[in-house]
């Protein structure tokens, strides 16, 4: 069994409706690479995901309520997600663990929200700088990945791994570590599953850019990327599409 590599972008809280240009031109790009193409999916804030899905590139949402509807203000349900268009939810991103208190099953009745809609999870895990300094991160992901990632049909889950302290700040842990936490992780999953776990998209995520795209998503284990600052621009988000190929 094959796995697709998957460049995914989350945009965050960033992007009008002028951004939608950038994601017509990674379609674009996208279509040029043609067969040698990863999956690639855009991740824009809730007010851009309807009109950005009437284009070719795959659009997932950051974040969605556990419930289908109800007196929830504020809120978006995985339902309203895919009625809107998107194909993926990023649930459980460290920035909504440390902002709103999301914790492990929180995101896990979230990414189980996801499942139930037909939709995929793409589940976040990751240590802070002082538990990695602490020796600790490969118990803090193990941890995480028990308590936030549902039993789920193969290919309705994606995990994603990013360090905590790599996120946006140019920092990334040595490809050797990346690779080892990698394996910990499909490791942790087949412990409920190997064949669930032989499947199961494991992207690394945290200050992946063009430059350092290709040595990261060669290394063992990793199956793609979650992007953030280096998605919101065409140019910089197909310089680590073209990485893959
Ligand atoms: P950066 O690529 O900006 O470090 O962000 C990574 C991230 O948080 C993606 O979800």
């Amino acid at each position: 069994m094959t796995r697709r590599k998957l460049i995914a972008g989350n945009w965050k809280m960033n992007g009008l409706n002028a951004a939608l240009a950038e994601i017509t031109a990674i379609g674009a790009g996208v279509a040029a690479l043609g067969a040698k193409a990863p999956d690639v999916l855009i991740c824009p804030p809730f007010t851009l995901i309807s009109a950005a899905a009437k284009g070719s590139v795959a659009i997932g949402a950051q974040d969605c309520h556990v419930g289908t509807s109800g007196a929830h203000t504020g809120d978006i349900s995985s339902v309203m997600l895919k009625d809107a268009g998107a194909s993926s939810v990023i649930v459980g991103h460290s920035e909504r663990r440390a902002d709103h208190g999301e914790d492990d099953a929180l995101v896990r009745a979230k990414a189980e929200a996801v499942l139930a809609a037909g939709l995929q999870a793409i589940v976040c895990v990751g240590e802070t700088r002082a538990e990695r300094e602490a020796g600790t991160a490969y118990e803090v992901v193990a941890r995480q990945i028990a308590g936030s990632v549902p039993f789920a049909t193969p290919g309705a889950i994606v995990i994603a791994y990013e360090p905590v302290w790599a996120i946006g700040t140019g920092l990334t842990p040595t490809n050797d570590d990346i690779a080892a936490m990698h394996g910990a992780i499909r490791r942790e999953l087949a412990k409920s599953d190997a064949a669930r776990a032989a499947v199961t998209p494991l992207l690394y995520g945290g200050s992946v850019k063009p430059g350092n795209a290709r040595e990261i998503l060669t290394l063992a284990d990793v199956d793609g990327a979650l992007v953030g600052g280096a998605s919101l621009k065409a140019v910089d988000f197909m310089g680590i599409v073209g990485a893959c190929g």
